[in-house]
């Protein structure tokens, strides 16, 4: 189950790795995961190519700032072959060591951009997509996807073809079709089609967060195996996983180092983004993951989301998981 990941010409030492999370996945995040998890690897958030090309350079920093010593997909949005092949070519002069094109993402404003989920419709695309991304890195390159399960679309087949004809590296696949969000079961079956259908390495993707869901992903035949939203407030979660299926105990930090882990994720964030309150109103959309252990989670979610300064977010992380 857990054993080295070979892409391309690399031999990742785990085969288990940190997936991509808008809003969270910045470098902050991913200092703490690389330090507690050790993952193969971890993802950007995805960076759209206009911003990477034209973006004022802050919002550049946010997204292309490295974690030392981690190795890095970038995660790129387009569907524009000239932009895709210019971001690629620049997220590997800014230290790429895989990079990735989102086919997945089923948010209206990057649907309608012709981007994310919406490419799963035009397989000859993203042919053209990984051609472009191929010629002009030296990085392996992969795409993320959903699939077509519990849908009137057929298009598996479809972007399999197109996938082996351009010659990705990997591929990752989500086991939901884009519209069905995040919380109906995820459709193995659809990830063992891909694992079959293709030479190359398959990480499977979807609900990920203790060692039987870890199981279960495996039984699909797949390389390796992302994990997403169960990696943010528990950045250990790779290593305990790791440890349990070796039959080895692993101890989960008690609430006093999560709180520690929260201030330290927070306290990069103001570094990062210059701006104590920014960094404070991005902590509060994943407070209530550092909370899963509280007893009293829902009233420290509650009195976290109400502040707005660092130094009061800062007295309630230490007002609960501290002293509490
Ligand atoms: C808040 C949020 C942000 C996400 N951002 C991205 C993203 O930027 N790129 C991407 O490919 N997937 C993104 N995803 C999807 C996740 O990477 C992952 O595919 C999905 O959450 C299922 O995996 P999980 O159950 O391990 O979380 C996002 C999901 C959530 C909930």
């Amino acid at each position: 189950m857990i054993k080295p990941l070979h892409i391309k010409n690399t031999t990742y030492s785990c085969n288990l790795v940190q997936g991509p999370l808008a809003g969270v996945s910045c470098a902050p995040f991913r200092a703490l995961v690389l330090k507690w998890g050790k993952p193969a690897f971890s993802y950007t958030e995805m960076i759209s190519c206009k911003t990477l090309i034209h973006g004022n350079p802050t919002l550049q920093q946010r997204f292309v700032l490295k974690v030392p010593g981690e190795t890095l997909c970038f995660q790129l949005s387009s569907n524009n072959v000239f932009e895709l092949g210019l971001a690629t070519r620049m997220v590997t002069d800014y230290g790429a060591d895989l990079i990735d094109l989102n086919c997945g993402c089923p948010v209206k404003k990057i649907r309608s951009k012709g981007a994310g989920s919406h490419l799963l419709s035009e397989a000859s695309k993203i042919y053209s997509l990984i051609r472009a991304m191929k010629e002009n890195t030296h990085c392996p390159v992969s795409i993320k996807i959903r699939v077509d399960a519990d849908s009137d679309d057929h298009f598996n087949q479809d972007i399999a073809s197109a996938i082996a004809d351009a010659g990705a590296d990997f591929i990752t696949v989500h086991g939901r079709h884009w519209r069905h969000g995040y919380d109906i079961p995820c459709a193995y079956d659809d990830i063992a089609f891909f694992v079959d259908a293709l030479d190359i390495p398959v990480i499977g993707n979807g609900d990920i967060a203790c060692l039987p869901s870890l199981k279960r992903m495996f039984k699909t035949g797949c390389a390796g195996v992302m994990i997403a939203r169960a990696g943010v407030g528990q950045p250990w979660l790779i290593q305990q996983l790791i440890s349990q299926a070796q039959n080895v105990p692993y101890q989960i930090p008690l609430p006093l180092t999560i709180g520690k882990l929260f201030q330290e994720h927070l306290f990069g964030l103001c570094k990062l983004l210059s701006s104590d309150n920014f960094a404070v109103l991005q902590a509060r959309t994943f407070a209530k993951y550092y909370a899963r252990t509280l007893p009293n989670k829902q009233v420290f979610c509650e009195d976290f989301n109400r502040c707005n300064d660092l130094k009061s977010a800062v007295r309630i992380i230490e007002d609960y998981f501290i002293d509490g």
